[in-house]
C-alpha cells in the first residue's frame, strides 16, 4: 500500500488545508506532528527506508520505537497536500530514545520542523498523561489568540477565565485551561521544555506574541480545540473594542456547566 493512502497522511493533508484556510499558517508558520505506534506502522513497513540519523539534545525513553509524521521545516501549510513527499516526513525514535532516523518523505533535502524539540517533549508528557491516547501535537499561528496575548496579562488563570466566559463550549472543551508562557526564541530547546512543562497540566499552551500549541487524540479534536479557543479570543477582542463587558457567564454558572459534564475546571480560575 502507498504511504499516501494511509489514514495518517490523509488526515495530515486534509487538516493542513483547513489550517491554511483559517489564516493560521501564513508562509511556513506552524507545524504538526502525529505519533504512530510500531503496531500501527507495521502494515506499512515496506514503504519505509533508513535515512539520516540525528542525535537529539535530550533523551525520551517514553517514545522509544515510536514513529512521528512531522511537517518539514520551512514548509508552507498551503503546499502540503500538493507536495506531501517534499513537505512531510516520518522519523523513528531510537530504542534508547535519544536519536531520530528519517524513514519516509523529506525528499528534496527536507528535515523536520525547527520546533521538533517542543513537539517531541510535549508528546512524551501527553503520552504518559493520557495513557497513550494523545497522538497529535499541533502548532499554529492562530490570529486571535496571538492578538489577545498583546492585551491580556500573560497569566494562565486570567487568560483561561476570559476565554471560558466567552462561550459555553470553552470550559467543556478545555476544562484544564490554557497554559500561558511569555515570548521565547522560536525553535529553541528552552521553548520546548517550557511548553512540555505546561503540557503536563493543559492541552492548550499559548506562546505569547507567536501562536498556540494544542495536543489531543486526533487531528479533528485538536483542530476543534484551537478553533474554539481562537473563536473565543476573537469575540473577546470584539467585546473589548466595543467598550468592554457589561455582563458575562458568571463563575457559578461556569462551575455548574463543568459539573453537568462531569468535568473539574482548572483550580483557582473560578474561585
Ligand atoms: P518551521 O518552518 O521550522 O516548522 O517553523 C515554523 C514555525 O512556526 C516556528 O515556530
Ligand atoms: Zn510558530
Amino acid at each position: 500500500m502507498d504511504m499516501l493512502k494511509t489514514p495518517f497522511l490523509a488526515d495530515m493533508m486534509r487538516l493542513s488545508k483547513e489550517i491554511y484556510a483559517k489564516g493560521w499558517g501564513e508562509a511556513n508558520g506552524g507545524n504538526i506532528s502525529m505519533r504512530i505506534t510500531p503496531e500501527e506502522m507495521f502494515p506499512f513497513q515496506h514503504c519505509l527506508t533508513t535515512g539520516i540519523t540525528t542525535k537529539l539534545p535530550f533523551s525520551l525513553p517514553e517514545l522509544a520505537g515510536d514513529y512521528f509524521l512531522v511537517t518539514g521545516t520551512g514548509v508552507f501549510y498551503r503546499n502540503i497536500a500538493d507536495y506531501p513527499h517534499e513537505s512531510l516526513g516520518i522519523v523513528k525514535i531510537s530504542d534508547d530514545g535519544n536519536k531520530t532516523t528519517m524513514v519516509w518523505g523529506y525528499t528534496s533535502g527536507g528535515r523536520p520542523t525547527s520546533e521538533l524539540p517542543a513537539h517531541l517533549l510535549s508528546h512524551a508528557v501527553r503520552k504518559k498523561n493520557s495513557q497513550g491516547k494523545d497522538k497529535i501535537v499541533l502548532h499554529t499561528h492562530a490570529t486571535n489568540l496571538i492578538a489577545l496575548s498583546f492585551v491580556l496579562p500573560l497569566d494562565t488563570r486570567v487568560v483561561t477565565k476570559e476565554l471560558w466566559e466567552m462561550m459555553s463550549e470553552c470550559v467543556v472543551l478545555f476544562p484544564d485551561g490554557i497554559g500561558v508562557m511569555p515570548w521565547m526564541m522560536p525553535g529553541s530547546l528552552e521553548i520546548g521544555h517550557a511548553t512540555a512543562e505546561l503540557m503536563k497540566s493543559h492541552s492548550l499552551v499559548m506562546w505569547a506574541h507567536h501562536g498556540i500549541f494544542g495536543a489531543g487524540k486526533n487531528m479533528d479534536q485538536v483542530f476543534g480545540l484551537i478553533e474554539t479557543a481562537d473563536k473565543a479570543a476573537e469575540m473577546l477582542l470584539k467585546v473589548m473594542a466595543a467598550g468592554g463587558k457589561k455582563q458575562a457567564i458568571t463563575p457559578e454558572e461556569l462551575k455548574a456547566l463543568a459539573n453537568a459534564f462531569g468535568l473539574a475546571p482548572l483550580a483557582g480560575v473560578l474561585d
